[in-house]
């Protein structure tokens, strides 16, 4: 068994400690320390680059979180617990002792004894219904959970779709989360369909089946928004929201020259990004003076829109496009008042609606969202929650209905608890986006009193959002463990922060 020795004064406070190349992070807390597993088991990536304060480790790429004495996953993306080694502290001297097989972490324990009569079925297999259905397992839940998605495909990582698929560097089936053996290995069934009815315990299907429940989870995601203008139906115009469409796009990309987005938010801008670098003329077309100043502020809308610049992007900002040319196959985008852009493969990156349309029995917004409970149930409905891009919550920084991965994890993770009897969790809204940089952002604000920059945006900089004195969000580049130090700031503090 190898053994690391090591002086405890060598051991910094605050952040997790890689010795060297060990696969092991050490969390000092004065006298005491802890060895971990060093690979975060969303990504694999390495947890050195943590933050550690208040007993919680936290991933600096997509935040997970841990217990910094346990290793046990407390927050999402990604499912495993962190090993633990042996330490010992023995006046001034550390050592750690690691199996000869040392694994990150661990597969989380699960039931499969099929002992409880309880039926949990969710209608979905994205990000929401993955988390709940492994946070129940994980819990000790005993019971049925059936998994019911018209994509007919294990839970894979939707996020990649734009990213990873788009630029030819991996296909959609590289991206399985949770595989058939991984399901059935945990007793998921996963059932495709499509819920189109939901009746007090009971839900039928398209076609006509019908399942029954004693605890529903609907998480059914989001249906692309597509314009009703002349020319739609041209081929070669897609939409980008599951695996299926990113294949299309893919191959396309492999034939074509001149590539249009409409729209320029997250997945507009992560898409340009994508074809630019596998060598198509992009431009993106969007209806806003500067893309993503709406969300983020004009500063940084600005910077990342010169990012997209530098990679050969090319904009048509405050345009409106009023259809598509073409025989048969898209040939340009017209825009009111202005020239076609001529365009082989346009993709509609133009926001997408709750995916509730087509389901009976839920009390639906305008927008076609639900709003729910702090646990995620929905009032009226007996035994039933809806999770994800769906679901408007309560949040410490005012009711949301955010469109984010992590955010639907927990939300899954939450009615999971819920279905367990357990009392909700605060945590904090977060996510990321792959652009020229990863950026990442921490808290929820959709207008601000004033954005404080520490450090410019075409450099590293964190920008904290402030409305009423109160820090509402922050978002940074190239200072991933500040980002994550203030995360946990807000956890702490159950919101936002003084500012
Ligand atoms: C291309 C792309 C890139 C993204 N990148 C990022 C990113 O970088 N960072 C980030 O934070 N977020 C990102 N997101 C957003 C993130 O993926 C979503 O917020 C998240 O997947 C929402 O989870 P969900 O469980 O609500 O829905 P989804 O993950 O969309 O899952 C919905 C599931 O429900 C199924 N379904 C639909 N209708 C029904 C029905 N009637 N009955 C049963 N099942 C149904 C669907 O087939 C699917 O399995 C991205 C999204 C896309 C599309
Ligand atoms: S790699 Fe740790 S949260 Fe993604």
């Amino acid at each position: 068994m190898p053994v690391l020795t090591l002086a405890l004064s060598d051991i910094p406070e605050g952040v997790p400690h890689q010795p060297g190349d060990a696969p092991v992070i050490l969390i000092r807390e004065g006298r005491e320390v802890t060895a971990l597993g060093h690979l975060c088991p969303h990504l694999n990536l390495p947890l050195k680059k943590g933050v550690v304060r208040d007993g919680t480790l936290i991933c600096a790429f997509h935040h997970a979180c841990f217990s910094a004495r346990t290793g046990r996953q407390t927050q999402p993306p990604g499912h495993g617990d962190l090993s633990r080694y042996d330490a010992t502290v023995d006046g001034e001297t550390v050592t750690v002792t690691l199996p000869d097989d040392a694994a990150s972490h661990a597969a989380p324990d699960h039931a499969t004894e099929g002992v409880d009569p309880t039926r949990v079925v969710i209608a979905g297999a994205g990000a929401a219904a993955e988390a709940c259905a492994h946070g129940l397992r994980e819990d000790g839940f005993e019971g049925a959970i059936a998994m019911i998605s018209p994509e007919a495909r294990a839970p894979y990582d939707r996020t990649m779709l734009s990213k990873a698929v788009l630029t030819g560097a991996k296909n959609a089936a590289d991206l399985t989360l949770t595989d058939a053996a991984a399901l059935a290995a945990r007793d998921i069934v996963l059932i495709p369909g499509r819920v189109v009815v939901i009746e007090p315990g009971r839900v039928t299907l398209e076609g006509g089946g019908i399942h029954a429940f004693d605890h529903l989870l609907v998480a059914p995601g989001g249906t692309p928004n597509v314009p009703d203008l002349p020319g739609i139906d041209l081929g070669g115009i897609h939409t980008l929201r599951d695996a299926d469409h990113a294949t299309a796009i893919a191959e396309a990309a492999g034939s074509a020259r001149r590539a249009v987005l409409v729209g320029g938010g997250f997945i507009g801008m992560e898409g340009a990004l994508s074809l630019a670098k596998r060598g198509l003329e992009v431009t993106v077309i969007l209806r806003e003076e500067v893309p993503l100043a709406r969300v983020l502020g004009d500063r940084v809308g600005r910077a990342i829109w010169a990012e997209h610049e530098d990679a050969g992007v090319r904009f048509v900002t405050g345009a409106s496009v009023e259809g598509f040319d073409g025989d048969g196959q898209v040939e340009g985008v017209r825009i009111e008042g202005g020239d076609a852009v001529p365009a082989d493969l346009v993709i509609l990156a133009t926001g997408v609606r709750p995916a509730t349309d087509g389901i009976d029995g839920l009390p639906t917004e305008r927008d076609g969202g639900v709003a729910v409970a702090a646990d995620l149930s929905v009032p009226g409905l007996d035994g039933v929650h809806v999770a994800g891009d769906c679901a408007r919550v309560p949040t410490p920084f005012g009711p949301a209905r955010i469109e984010h991965w992590r955010v639907a994890q927990q939300h899954g993770r939450a009615a999971a608890r819920a279905i367990r009897g357990h009392a909700p969790e605060i945590d904090i809204p977060f996510f990321w986006t792959a652009l020229a940089r990863q950026y990442r952002y921490v808290g929820h604000a959709t207008e601000w009193d004033e954005i404080r920059f520490d450090g410019d945006p075409s450099g590293p900089f964190l920008a904290r959002y402030i409305t009423d004195g109160r820090v509402m969000a922050a978002l940074a580049a190239g200072r991933d463990a500040d980002l994550a130090a203030l995360h946990l700031e807000m956890v702490a503090a159950g919101g936002p922060l003084p500012a």
